[in-house]
C-alpha cells in the first residue's frame, strides 16, 4: 500500500489527455492548448469541443455541435413543472442537483453506455443545465421563464434568458470567456467524484449529480457566492482591512483565497480580475473590484496566500447582474464540460476506483452480550 496522504494531496490517481495544471509556473492547459491561447480568441463551444474531442472544430463542425445544442436546450415539461414547484427559497444548487437527476429519468439514453449515447447525454446536459439555472433563478424572483433562443451561444444565452433581454457585446464576451476559464481542471474534488461514480459503469446522469454535490461545497465551488457575500458584509473599501484583520483573529477561511495546486497564484484570476475591473469601470461601480484589489494585497502581505478563480469572478458576475444564488451554479454550467469530457475518458480505459484505507481503529475485540455491557 502506498503512503497516506491527507486529502490525496498531489496522489497521482489516473493518467489523463484533457488538462493539464502546473502549480509552480500558474499554468493550466487544455488538451495542450494554454488557457492564454484560448481566452479571447475561442468561444466556448470551441473549448468544449475541444475537451471532449482533442481537438477545436473546423467551421462545419462547429456549426453542426451548435445546432446540436440549440435542439437540445428545451427542457421536458415535467421538469418544468418541477422548477415551478420548488421551494422559492430552496438553495439553487440543490435544485440543479435535483433536477439534473431527474432529466436522466427522461432521456432515451439514460442507461445506454455505448460512446455515441454518452456523448449525446453530455450534449443534452450541456445544454440543458444552464436552461435550468436560469429558469430556477427567474422563478425564484416571481418572474416568468424566458426560453432559449436558438441563434444565441451558450453565454449570451443565459445572460437573455436570466435577464429578459439579451446582453452587449462586452458582457456576452466576458461571460463567454468566464465559462472558458471554469470549464475544466484536472482532478478537481468534483471532477474526480465524477470519474469516481463513472468508474462502477454508473450511468452519466449519476456522475453528474454527484459531481454537482461536490462542487456545491464552500471549499470548491462553493466559494465565488461566499466572496460577494463577504465584499457585500464588509460594505466599503475603508472598512476591508479592520474586517480582515478580525476575521484572521478569528482563524476564518477566507473564501477564495488559497489553492490545493496553485501555491504561487491562479492564472484564471488574472483573467478575471481585469473582467471585474472593466466591467466596473463600464458600469462606474468600481468599488467591489477595489475591495477585492484590497483583501488581494492584505492576504497576500498577511497569509502569503493568493486569489483562485472564485475570488474575482463573484465580482464579475455581480457586475454582470448575476444573482449570488446562482455564481456556484454557473460555475456547474461551464464544468458539466469538464465533468462529461473526462467521464467519457473513464470509460475509454476505465477501471474501478478504490483506493485503501490505513486501518488505525482497535483490533482483537471480543464481544460482551449486551446483559453485560
Ligand atoms: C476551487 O481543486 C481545484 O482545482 C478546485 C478549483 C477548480 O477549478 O475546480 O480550482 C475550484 O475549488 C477553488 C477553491 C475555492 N475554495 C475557496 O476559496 C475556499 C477557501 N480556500 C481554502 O479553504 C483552501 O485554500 C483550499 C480548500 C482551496 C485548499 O486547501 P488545502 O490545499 O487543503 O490547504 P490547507 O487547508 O491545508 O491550508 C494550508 C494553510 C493552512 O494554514 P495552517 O493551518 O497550516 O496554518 O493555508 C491556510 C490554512 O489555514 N489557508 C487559509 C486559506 N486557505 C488555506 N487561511 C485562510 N483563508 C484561506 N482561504
Amino acid at each position: 500500500m502506498s503512503t497516506f496522504k491527507a486529502g490525496l494531496e498531489d496522489i497521482v490517481a489516473l493518467r489523463s489527455e484533457i488538462c493539464f495544471i502546473d502549480g509552480q509556473k500558474r499554468q493550466l492547459v487544455y488538451r495542450g492548448y494554454d488557457i492564454s491561447e484560448l481566452v479571447g480568441k475561442a468561444t466556448f463551444e470551441e473549448v468544449v469541443y475541444l475537451l471532449w474531442n482533442g481537438q477545436l472544430p473546423a467551421a462545419a463542425e462547429l456549426e453542426r455541435f451548435k445546432e446540436q445544442l440549440a435542439a437540445e436546450a428545451a427542457l421536458p415539461e415535467q421538469l418544468v413543472d418541477f422548477l415551478k414547484a420548488s421551494p422559492k427559497d430552496a438553495e439553487p444548487m440543490a435544485v440543479l442537483r435535483t433536477a439534473v437527476s431527474a432529466l436522466g429519468l427522461f432521456d432515451p439514453d439514460t442507461s445506454v453506455q455505448d460512446r455515441e449515447a454518452n456523448r449525446r447525454k453530455a450534449a443534452r446536459l450541456l445544454a440543458k443545465v444552464p436552461v435550468i439555472v436560469a429558469y430556477n433563478g427567474r422563478l425564484r424572483e416571481g418572474k416568468d421563464p424566458v426560453p432559449p433562443k436558438p441563434e444565441l451561444g451558450l453565454a449570451a444565452n443565459f445572460l437573455y434568458m436570466l435577464h429578459g433581454r439579451e446582453p452587449g457585446r462586452m458582457d456576452a464576451e466576458v461571460f463567454d470567456a468566464a465559462l472558458i476559464l471554469h470549464a475544466d481542471h484536472e482532478l478537481n474534488a468534483s471532477t474526480f467524484t465524477a470519474r469516481v461514480v463513472t468508474s462502477t459503469l454508473s450511468d452519466v446522469y449519476s456522475a453528474v449529480t454527484a459531481a454537482i454535490g461536490a462542487l456545491k461545497g464552500p471549499l470548491h465551488g462553493g466559494a465565488n457566492e461566499q466572496v460577494m457575500r463577504t465584499l457585500l458584509a464588509i460594505g466599503e473599501a475603508d472598512r476591508v482591512d479592520e474586517w480582515l484583520e478580525a476575521a484572521l483573529e478569528r482563524k476564518e477561511r477566507i473564501m477564495g483565497f488559497g489553492h490545493r495546486v496553485y501555491k504561487t497564484g491562479d492564472p484564471r484570476a488574472d483573467y478575471l480580475r481585469r473582467f471585474s475591473q472593466q466591467l466596473g469601470e463600464k458600469r462606474g461601480e468600481t468599488k467591489w473590484y477595489e475591495m477585492s484589489r484590497r483583501l488581494e494585497q492584505l492576504m497576500y502581505e498577511k497569509k502569503g496566500l493568493y486569489p483562485n478563480v472564485d475570488f474575482y469572478s463573484a465580482s464579475t458576475y455581480y457586475m454582470l447582474g448575476i444573482p449570488m444564488e446562482l455564481f456556484t451554479p454557473i460555475f456547474a454550467f461551464s464544468r458539466v464540460s469538464g465533468w462529461t469530457a473526462h467521464i467519457l475518458e473513464q470509460l475509454d480505459d476505465n477501471r474501478l476506483i478504490r483506493p485503501r484505507a490505513e486501518y488505525v481503529g482497535p483490533r482483537d475485540q471480543t464481544f460482551v452480550p449486551v446483559d453485560q455491557r
